[in-house]
């Protein structure tokens, strides 16, 4: 046995400035300690801001019988872990999202390892954007389909490849993430949907860091867009804006007759807890009344992006904002700044994003008050 091997690795990954730990944190609302310091947590995925709201599952509890619900499902969703809240919040999905069906995950990584595998088999072709989520590129892998990327939201690039290779398959799914998550740059949707269209091909939009975030009532980009009806499988969790676990596709009735039959990670996985499938659909029937926080998010996004072009940071981003410094030793150092300041913002470096693409990723959260907010552009303004 060689133990050698891994020790060496270790090595070489700490001598790239790659080394991960697992920090031990505290949570109080949007606050975070770390270190023994309290910083405004400005990498979490909870942007609305409704993980830290605490008359929110106090509204939870006076509306459902919380005794009655379990707190393990002990069971596969085939065998006896499907709840009748699944059923309940798999209706509320179709229904907001004008799908015949919808179908509920343990998490957006069993969706993204497992419904692509399900449905691409030899003869068929993914195509996904260059930067997809690496669930996706890890489902690509366990499909016998061919994969292929096409070049970040090049679609010139996506029309060139299939242009020259359609022909060659029987089904072709192109892939997509609507915002990206580590740029937080937003998909042409409309444009996928041409391309689709066209090429008679599926698409699969993974919507992780727009449902809840986009949309009049919330449902993400293809909301936004106006495309909700032309994407095949719109892929959303319930992780991130919905601060609860989990994920869905919103599909027809073929193919979620056909992925309950045929999906691994759905069939050979333990159900979600029955409270975490209540506190969902609880999240998820209030989702269209929070346009507020919505709008709010872009907003600061928007001065956040004004403070950092005024320091000559190159960003971008939607409320996911990016802050560009090149090298991984700059984005280490420039996080640390934040944080000895008062504000927890991680560093994302090589191999995640490309080598000098370093940077450190803002994620914004409705519930942060402005004068908080207000500290934080004085701090970029002022000091870095
Ligand atoms: C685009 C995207 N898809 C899927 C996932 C996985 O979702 P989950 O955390 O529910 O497994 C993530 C997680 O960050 C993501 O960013």
């Amino acid at each position: 046995m060689n133990r050698e091997r891994y020790s060496d690795k270790l090595g070489k990954i700490k001598e790239a400035g790659n080394y991960r730990h697992l920090r031990e944190m505290q949570f109080n609302g949007f606050l975070v300690h770390h270190d023994g310091r309290e910083m405004l947590n400005l990498s979490s995925n909870d942007y609305l801001g409704l993980a830290s709201n605490p008359a929110l599952y106090e509204a939870f509890k006076r509306e459902t019988d919380v005794e009655a619900l379990a707190y393990s499902s002990s069971s596969s969703r085939l065998l006896s872990g499907n709840h009748a809240y699944y059923t309940l919040l798999e209706r509320d999905l179709a229904d907001m999202y004008t799908k015949e069906a919808a179908l509920v995950f343990a998490s957006g990584y069993h969706a993204n390892i497992g419904i692509l595998p399900a449905l691409a088999g030899k003869r068929d072709l993914i195509i996904a954007d260059k930067l997809v989520h690496a669930s996706i590129i890890d489902g690509a892998r366990l499909s016998d389909a061919e994969f292929a990327r096409y070049h970040h939201l090049d679609y010139d690039h996506l029309r060139e490849t299939l242009f020259k290779s359609r022909e060659q398959y029987e089904n072709v799914f192109i892939v997509s993430e609507s915002i990206f998550s580590m740029d937080g740059d937003v998909a042409d949707l409309q444009e996928l949907c041409d391309i689709k269209r066209e090429y008679d091909a599926l698409l699969y939009i993974d919507e992780a860091h727009a449902a809840g975030t986009r949309g009049t009532n919330g449902l993400g980009c293809c909301e936004e867009q106006g495309c909700i009806r032309d994407i095949d499988f719109i892929v959303g969790t319930f992780g991130k804006a919905f601060a609860s676990h989990g994920a869905y596709v919103a599909c027809d009735d073929l193919f979620k007759e056909y992925l309950v039959n045929t999906q691994r990670s759905l069939i050979f996985t333990t159900a979600l807890p029955p409270i975490i499938v209540a506190w969902t659909r609880f999240i998820l029937r209030g989702m269209p009344a929070r346009l507020p926080e919505r709008e709010r998010l872009a907003v600061i996004a928007d001065r956040l992006r004004a403070a950092l072009t005024g320091r000559g940071y190159v960003t971008g981003g939607s409320h996911i904002v990016p802050c560009l410094c090149g090298s991984n030793e700059a984005s280490v150092t420039l996080s640390r700044q934040f944080r000895d300041n008062g504000f927890f913002v991680l560093p994302i470096r090589y191999p995640t994003v490309p080598k000098n693409g370093a940077r450190l990723r803002f994620s914004l959260n409705a519930a942060i008050p402005d004068e908080d907010y207000d500290c934080l552009f004085d701090f970029i303004e002022t000091s870095c």
